[in-house]
């Protein structure tokens, strides 16, 4: 303490009060490394931990959580006295047989220049302040119209109340909210402080820290810690009640915080960055509070080459043989990254990536296999429609979907047109079709000379309502006209509900065709989606799960359906030796090199599935939070394939439109699209019937499908991120 009364300006990180909590949070010991010379003094706070579970005898030093650094007598150190300083703190690591050390470095005071040169200063990040020198309006004009509305609100209604609580009563209150928020956002371990570590924070920090809590009705809504050291207010460790998450309590709080801040006279309010620094929804948040930012430096020195070098080496080799890998490649020192484990490698498409800035909606993604099957194609000369891979693919297609039929043609579209022939569709006669789907999905039964009826989505899952189909069956059969079928469809990769839905059209015999086109590798009860009803039918078209650059595959277990599919398929070609034709045909078969290429990606259907996954829960994790953002509701009743990650942008509560967010994304040259405006608004269809319709109006008004190709980078989605949450000015 007493050598921290000598420098120009320290944080509460640096005290020895905090380092002491944090000894025991990290099973360390904390030292202040201290230099004199003339009048000069220089001062680094390290936690010294025992790295004896990798090599015995051998320490590593850190800093404590959140930005310590070092801490100087003068706002400039002549550079001689610095060299020294860095000598002389080398001696005391090695002598103290340190591998590596490792410091976040305090955004707000500059402080690289004093390490500079031993080891590396890196650039870690970005870090938001609220600069309390200014006037109050002059601090609040920074801030997002939205915050301010929110805040207007919140003080208008009462509804939201902050206070600080001085005796900490809230404490356990506050305790529980933290581990909340942190199990909500997924948040690594490391996050998770357990009760006694708080319990020593408040005992350690005394008068220093405060706990302020947000007040709904009768709860507690949201809780936070902030610290007060030296004129600079810090925003420690906080967090919201889920069920509170909509009202956005926290904003109301910061800027409580801020108002307690200037009263009590502090200089600045840093409110600190993202988790792990990164520019995600917490920092935009924060963003949202004021323009000022802070470059947030980390300090890594390793002081034992040949032993960083071995043990992370020895590291890597047991990652490798227990199959795990290190979460960031940016984490030091390397051997202490924590490991997850290995993803499949993604390594076919990388390269056309890396060579076009543009992020696209949902690009193929082709790798080594395919391109071995399609030369197979040329080198046997079978490029015309039909051939080998043709008949293989339909057999492998069958097989992985469990049904006993397959034909393979040109498009999806061909497949539906097809399914309705065969049904025996006549000009005049209905079908009835979700509103909410592409055009596709309907156009097949006007080339029949049919008439769509649409029917709405449902909320829970956006696919067709299977209570509004029963309804409309029994409107149709109370006035004798039964449609001549029902397509389904599986709409973004998620099955309909298909148990209610078959009911009721089996009650009154009408087949159902599902139109699984987005949906290949879905499931519904433990089975594929597109095996439910009378036929299925798929898409490869460049955008789907899987590709043949453009193709489709219509599946039924009933064995005559799929032979005559096959038959209308090739132009309806009697059996003749010279062109025969008693009905009327279509070319609508799939070529032999086409196939090629969708055996090859079948193959790599699962791990398609598990990419596309991963895109939806890092939207998830970083957009979940976001005031006013939904995502595509999840039922339980199966397993989606993730091919779109969907979401619905509130723009009352967020504070940007779907528009906005999507002009915002193609300005950074990013694709997003509407979700499908309703066939019921479409000029084409707008004569025909639709039972409801407003809850697929409401989602084309709000909702937004966000890149999610399979070979998307963590870079590229958390750039996606990153510019949704900047439009919510
Ligand atoms: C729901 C739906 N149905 C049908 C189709 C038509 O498939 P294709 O493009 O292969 O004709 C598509 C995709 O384009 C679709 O998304």
């Amino acid at each position: 303490m007493e050598t921290l009364k000598r420098v120009v300006q320290h944080d509460f990180h640096h005290l020895p009060q905090f380092h002491r909590a944090e000894e025991h949070r990290l099973k360390a010991i904390a030292h202040l490394f201290t230099y004199c010379e003339d009048d000069y003094l220089i001062a680094l706070p390290l936690l010294l931990r025992s790295a004896e579970e990798v090599v015995p005898g051998w320490n590593d030093a850190t800093s404590v959580y959140g930005y310590a650094g070092p801490v100087a007598s003068h706002e400039r150190i002549p550079e001689p006295i610095v060299r020294n300083f860095q000598g002389a703190l080398k001696e005391a690591l090695v002598e103290r047989r340190v591998i590596a050390a490792f410091s976040r470095l305090h955004p707000l005071i500059v402080q690289h220049d004093l390490l500079a040169g031993l080891g590396e200063c890196r650039a870690s990040g970005r870090t938001v302040s609220i600069d309390l020198t200014l006037p109050l309006e002059k601090q609040r004009a920074q801030y997002r119209s939205i915050n301010k509305r929110r805040i207007n609100k919140q003080r208008r209604e009462g509804t939201v109340a902050c206070l600080c609580d001085q005796e900490k009563r809230y404490w356990s209150e506050f305790v529980n909210i933290y581990g909340e928020t942190m199990r909500r956002v997924n948040a690594a371990q490391t996050y998770f402080f357990g009760e006694e570590y708080f319990n020593e924070l408040a005992r350690e920090l005394g008068s220093v820290l405060h706990l302020f809590v947000a007040v709904i009705g009768d709860k507690i809504a949201a809780a936070g810690l902030f610290t007060i050291c030296n004129g600079i207010v810090n925003s420690y460790l906080s967090g919201t009640r889920d069920e509170f998450i909509e009202f956005s309590p926290m904003t109301l709080m910061i800027d409580t915080v801020r108002l307690w801040a200037n009263e009590i006279g502090a200089r600045v309010f840093h409110l600190g960055g993202g988790v792990g620094a990164k520019e995600d929804s917490l920092f935009h948040h924060k963003v949202g509070f004021s323009d000022r930012r802070h470059d947030f430096t980390t300090w890594r020195c390793i002081v034992a080459p040949e032993t960083y070098r071995e043990l992370s080496e020895q590291r890597a080799r047991m990652n490798e043989l227990q199959g795990l890998q290190p979460t960031s490649a940016e984490y030091f020192p390397a051997y202490r990254c924590p490991t997850v484990p290995c993803a499949p490698a993604k390594t076919d498409g990388a390269e056309i990536k890396n060579t076009r800035p543009r992020i696209y909606l949902s690009p193929p993604h082709l790798g080594e296999a395919e391109l071995e099957l399609v030369k197979d194609a040329f080198a046997s000369n079978w490029i015309a429609p039909l051939g080998p891979h043709v008949d293989a693919f339909e057999q492998e297609f069958a097989g992985y979907l469990d049904v006993r039929h397959a034909a393979a043609l040109s498009s999806g579209t061909a497949a539906i047109h097809l399914a309705l022939r065969m049904l025996g569709l006549r000009p005049g006669e209905e079908v009835i079709c979700p509103t909410l789907t592409f055009a596709a999905s309907a156009n097949p039964i006007v080339y029949e000379g049919g008439t769509p009826v649409f029917i709405d989505s449902e909320e829970t899952t956006w696919n067709m309502d299977p209570t509004l189909l029963c309804e409309e069956l029994v409107a149709c059969a109370a006035n004798g006209r039964l449609p001549r079928a029902v397509i389904v469809v599986d709409l973004y990769g998620q099955s309909a509900d298909y148990d209610p839905i078959l009911d009721a059209c089996a009650r009154r015999e009408v087949p159902v065709i599902q139109d699984s086109a987005e949906a290949l590798g879905a499931t519904y009860k433990g089975r594929k989606a597109g095996t439910q009803g009378r036929c299925g039918v798929f898409s490869f078209n460049g955008n789907k799960i899987i590709t043949t650059s453009g193709g489709g595959m219509l599946v039924s277990d009933n064995p005559e359906l799929i032979e005559r599919a096959r038959f209308l398929a090739m132009q309806a070609r009697d059996p003749a030796p010279h062109y025969q034709h008693s009905t009327i045909g279509f070319n609508y078969r799939m070529s032999n090199v086409l196939a090629a290429i969708g055996r090859g990606q079948l193959r790599v259907l699962g791990e398609r599935i598990a990419s596309r996954r991963r895109n939806f829960e890092r939207y998830k994790a970083v957009l979940g939070t976001a005031p006013g953002i939904g995502f595509m509701p999840l039922a339980s009743y199966g397993e989606a394939n993730y091919w779109l990650t969907c979401i619905t942008i509130d723009p009352e509560k967020f504070g940007a439109t779907r528009e906005d967010v999507r002009l915002a994304l193609a300005n950074h040259n990013i694709e997003a699209r509407p979700i499908w405006k309703p066939l019921h608004l479409q000029p084409v269809f707008a004569h025909c019937r639709v039972r409801g319709g407003s809850v697929a109006e409401t989602l084309f008004a709000r909702g937004l499908c966000l890149p999610s190709g399979s070979s998307l980078t963590d870079p590229e989605l958390d750039r996606v991120c990153a510019i949704i949450l900047d439009t919510q000015k």
